[in-house]
């Protein structure tokens, strides 16, 4: 059976009590059960208020909610209180508030105000969670554990003397030996080799730029140390309760970190998503995050921890979702494996830094948009229980770094403009305009099974990759890559020889110089497309042009290719070209490919976005349009919303989502 701990699509919230009065509470219970919430994050910053003073622990208040929630039939997904310490304890620990690249420590005031390295909070810590774990362990409305909060979203990068320690073990156990690591970060530039562990700092701000692999591999601990704090207490939560799930909520669009290696670590994949409210196409980029969160889930179902109902209050100008807009993000996260559907709040905050920012249940109570979608959506919630536990199957693999992400967003590279993100949301947006669906996979992931692989700005690639990539083309696949992939290795060494060094062969291409271009500055190729950002002297080496530049820096050079090698073919793109022509490049690919959307869009105007999840219940065809026109198209079954059966053509119009239980056969 699907769905999270046995809850098929489960729906609910961060629910945050410790707000309101006991006669609020009661009609929460009410009002939950009204929406069909079956899922709430409970006393997630709650630190305060379960242990007020240090070893005053005040259980009573949380057994009262959980023995109420479970009266309700609704399950709690119980955090260990652990993401906000208290004002005793950076009172009493002053030396556990973080500490920034320029020496300022922080004060307290905020959340998150603790260095991940300090075993002072990590004592506190795991003893709250001890405690919450023996509390709890047997309470009927216990689901699972949700360690934590964000980790290191506010703090991640601390640079205090702990860190300095904790830095030194983590590259210790990487190099084992001081010369190792001068080779690695090739400390013979610069004059900077150390000839004592005792030298090596965290990548403070110094008089210009530092040492790149000195700073990656600060980001690499970092990442770690982060996920290290979920490690323990994770580890104390199982001791207590071997049988409960334990996760904690991920946030993939926040760059600092290497969610890969989190991923094996959580029961269930959990993530947070918030819409940037300016982005017109917005739903792009969610359907990107959710793809990320299934790779990290690899494949399976995963949890939507938190998203908004409507405007958030941390951006600069926090656009409100229109009707529908809410059900319609929610859905689209279902429709690409979310087994859960949460909100960051239950209860709009009448006070706090986030008074502002939408809830299930809003200021103005339940007269509202807000709430008549919520109750709207716990319905429809419940018409797709059947879905749950259902995949997704992809023909094509989108390879996703968060390091080369690292690498390329420092100082010191040939060009400003050359960002990670930018090329990953081109190609991702290319695909999705394609209606295809797409796996988001590590590098050195296995491409057995896929049809073609998309490798946007691979800038750091290790010959393990490069092997991976080479063999899938080698076979029969087809791959497509962009410029600044395969430049440095692990180490943020060049590859010797010409760029794009771990990709030269199989993209049959030697490059002499990069040629970046100026701000604003765009080139001309034959095709009558243009270029910008970037260019690079290249020289065919097996590969066939595409297209060439006839002006800018480097006219007559090649700026698109294509190699044959071994049995597939693999793309460069070596320049940044425009959203349309991108577009059609990959459309090209896949039609020669053969791979397809789900279904075959009658007329399909800009916007519609077609899942197919299957399982042993059977096919689930989602369809959701993000555009402005009805569109017409190829469905059969019965439509799980409406209830009503589909005989072949669907009209769906503008902003709606239709959820087709397919026939077979
Ligand atoms: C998340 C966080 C929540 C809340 C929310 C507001 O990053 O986990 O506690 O702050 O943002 O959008």
């Amino acid at each position: 059976m699907g769905g999270i701990q046995g809850i098929r699509i489960a729906y609910g919230a961060d629910y945050n009590p410790e707000q309101w009065s006991r006669e609020v509470w009661k009609e929460d219970l009410e009002l939950m059960r009204q929406a069909g919430v079956s899922l709430v994050s409970l006393a997630i910053f709650a630190w305060s208020e379960l242990e007020p003073s240090s070893g005053d622990y005040r259980f009573e208040w949380l057994d009262d909610v959980m023995d109420g929630l479970d009266g309700a039939g609704i399950k709690a997904n119980l955090s260990n209180a652990t993401a906000s310490p208290p004002p005793w304890f950076s009172a009493t620990f002053p030396e556990t508030l973080p500490v920034l690249a320029d020496g300022t420590r922080v004060w307290p005031g905020a959340r998150q105000g603790f260095c991940p390295s300090s075993p002072i909070y990590r004592e506190h810590a795991l003893r709250l969670t001890r405690m919450i774990a023996e509390r709890y362990r047997e309470h009927p409305a216990l689901a699972m554990w949700h360690v934590s909060n964000e980790i290191g979203n506010h703090n991640i990068l601390c640079y205090c003397d702990v860190s300095a320690a904790a830095f030194r073990t983590w590259l210790e156990t990487r190099y084992r030996d001081l010369d190792q690591l001068n080779e690695a970060w090739g400390t013979s530039f610069w004059g900077q080799r150390y000839s004592d562990w005792q030298q090596i700092l965290p990548p403070r701000q110094a008089a210009s730029f530092g040492n790149p692999t000195h700073d990656l591999d600060f980001r690499r601990f970092s990442s770690d140390a982060c996920l290290s704090i979920y490690r323990a207490e994770r580890d104390v939560l199982r001791s207590v309760t071997p049988d409960v799930a334990v996760t904690t909520n991920l946030t993939p669009n926040h760059r600092e970190f290497d969610y890969w290696s989190w991923a094996p670590d959580l029961d269930v994949i959990a993530v947070d998503h918030y819409l940037k409210a300016a982005d017109p196409d917005a739903h792009v980029e969610l359907a990107f995050t959710a793809d990320v969160a299934r790779g990290l889930a690899g494949g399976e179902p995963w949890m939507l921890m938190e998203h908004s109902t409507s405007a958030v209050n941390w951006q600069p100008r926090n656009v409100a979702k229109q009707p529908g807009e809410m059900t319609r993000n929610s859905l689209q996260h279902v429709a690409r494996g979310a087994d859960a559907v949460m909100f960051f709040q239950w209860r709009a905050s009448r006070f706090g830094a986030e008074k502002y920012h939408s809830a299930m249940v809003p200021h103005a109570g339940t007269e509202t948009k807000v709430w008549r979608e919520v109750v709207q959506l716990g319905e429809v919630l419940d018409r797709l229980a059947e879905v749950a536990g259902t995949t997704l199957q992809a023909e094509v693999a989108f390879l996703f770094d968060w390091q080369s992400g690292w690498a390329l967003d420092t100082p010191s590279h040939p060009s400003i403009d050359v960002e990670y993100r930018d090329q990953v949301h081109s190609l991702y947006r290319s695909l999705w305009n394609a209606g295809v669906t797409v796996d988001v996979v590590a590098p050195g992931a296995d491409l057995s099974g896929y049809g073609l692989v998309v490798v946007p700005s691979l800038y750091i690639t290790n010959t393990g990759t490069a092997r991976s990539i080479d063999e899938f083309v080698a076979a029969g696949g087809a791959v497509i890559v962009t410029y600044m992939s395969g430049v440095v290795d692990d180490n943020l060494h060049v590859f010797s020889g010409a760029f794009p060094g771990a990709f030269r062969d199989v993209l049959g291409v030697r490059v002499e110089e990069f040629f970046p271009l100026r701000e604003g500055e765009t080139a001309t190729l034959d095709d009558g497309s243009r270029a910008s950002v970037w260019s690079e002297l290249l020289h065919l080496e097996g590969a066939e042009a595409i297209a060439s530049y006839v002006d800018g820096p480097l006219p007559g050079t090649p700026a698109v290719t294509v190699n044959e090698y071994g049995e597939g073919r693999a793309w460069y793109l070596a320049t940044r070209l425009e959203q349309g022509t991108v577009d059609n490049l990959v459309q090209d690919v896949l039609r020669t490919l053969k791979i397809r959307p789900p279904i075959p869009m009658i007329t399909a105007p800009a916007g519609v976005e077609a899942t197919r999840r299957t399982g042993s219940a059977g096919s689930y065809l989602f369809l959701i349009n993000h555009g402005v026109e009805t569109a017409h198209l190829m469905a059969k079954g019965r439509e799980l919303i409406t209830g009503r059966d589909v005989a072949g053509t669907l009209a769906l119009r503008a902003g709606a989502v239709a959820v087709v239980r397919e026939e077979t056969g």
